[in-house]
């Protein structure tokens, strides 16, 4: 008989073809409603692989209620969602989807830059509401992007492809991360600065840095009372790396200017969060990577995550801690 692959969310039909050659699959089978925890509970009792959303907790429970399980993918370059080294303590690998987002994220984060700075949405929605009257100087103006100084903590691939962008906008380019990264030094000028010359002298600050122990409420209360007046904050990492109290107090009193956030704390946000509250928030529903190409791609590399191991053989993309 066939390996069993449980699948926690609705893919299309041609994504898991090559999957369900080798294994027997079963989805969940909506869309838009993740999987219960007692549903994910029992369907780990037969799993041989798990494919997971990031908003699935992958915990030491659901691994000792998994005793055939040899694979779990990840559809997400982060994993702080699954706890990965109790997984490899039982012999399981654990994949993401690396490298295939990269572009995609990147474009959205200078995009959520760009709409906040520029105040895209507000201004948006202000024709939508039938408020244009007329044109005047200062109508819904924003701030400039060119020639600006961009710090980006967190210098992974996307941080780099942040900068690369950046480049194009004659930005001036600080970074922070645990390692120098000399290649995009040397290709785009970026600067490695401290973490607290970052934060106090850029102009956007833009997180991209996983969430671990060490990056947890890294932008809190401090921090963002030593970023200028005029910053912008800008968010597509993790929620949890920022505390969300201190920013909205942050953007009440006006110690930074603006905040566009793709993640947040506890996701879903609903729409009696204080952050939606304020004009000068952009609020997205976590898609840094979701454009339909790269979502196909990230499935895709699931599957084969999901088949190599299942076929004895080397997964692409393993997480290595
Ligand atoms: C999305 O947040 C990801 O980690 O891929
Ligand atoms: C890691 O999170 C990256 O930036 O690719």
């Amino acid at each position: 008989t066939k390996p069993y692959v449980f699948i926690t969310r609705k893919l299309s039909d041609d994504v898991i073809v090559a999957l369900q050659d080798v294994a027997e699959v079963k989805m969940w089978p909506k869309e838009e409603i993740a999987v219960p925890r007692e549903v994910l509970l029992e369907e780990a009792k037969k799993a041989a692989a798990i494919i997971t959303m990031l908003s699935d907790k992958i915990d030491a429970e659901l691994i000792d209620a998994a005793p055939n399980l040899k694979v779990i993918a990840n559809l997400a370059v982060g994993f702080d969602n699954i706890d990965v080294s109790y997984a490899n303590s039982k012999g399981i690998i654990v994949c993401n989807t690396p490298e295939v987002l990269t572009d995609t994220t990147a474009d959205l984060t200078f995009a959520l830059l760009m709409a906040t700075s520029r105040r895209v949405v507000e201004a948006a929605q202000f024709v939508k509401d039938g408020k244009w009257k007329s044109w005047s100087p200062l109508l819904l103006a924003g701030h400039d992007i060119h020639h600006k100084t961009i710090g980006i903590v967190g210098m992974g691939k996307i941080g780099e492809a942040v900068a690369k962008r950046a480049t194009g906008f004659d930005m001036d380019i600080l970074y922070h991360n645990r390692s120098r990264n000399l290649a995009a030094e040397k290709s785009l000028g970026a600067k490695y600065v401290s973490f607290d010359e970052l934060i106090e002298t850029a102009d956007f600050i833009v997180c991209l840095t996983p969430l671990t122990n060490e990056t947890r409420n890294l932008f809190n209360e401090n921090s963002f009372k030593k970023m200028k007046k005029s910053a912008i904050f800008i968010n597509v990492s993790r929620g949890p790396v920022a505390d969300e109290d201190a920013l909205y107090q942050a953007l009440v009193s006006g110690e930074i200017a603006a905040a566009g956030l793709d993640v947040f704390d506890k996701e879903p946000i609903d729409a009696t969060h204080p952050l939606l509250t304020l004009t000068n928030v952009i609020a997205l529903p976590h898609i840094g990577s979701s454009s339909t190409e790269t979502r196909e791609i990230m499935m895709a590399l699931c599957c084969d995550n999901v088949i190599a191991v299942l076929q004895n053989g080397k997964p692409k993309t393993p997480v290595r801690i």
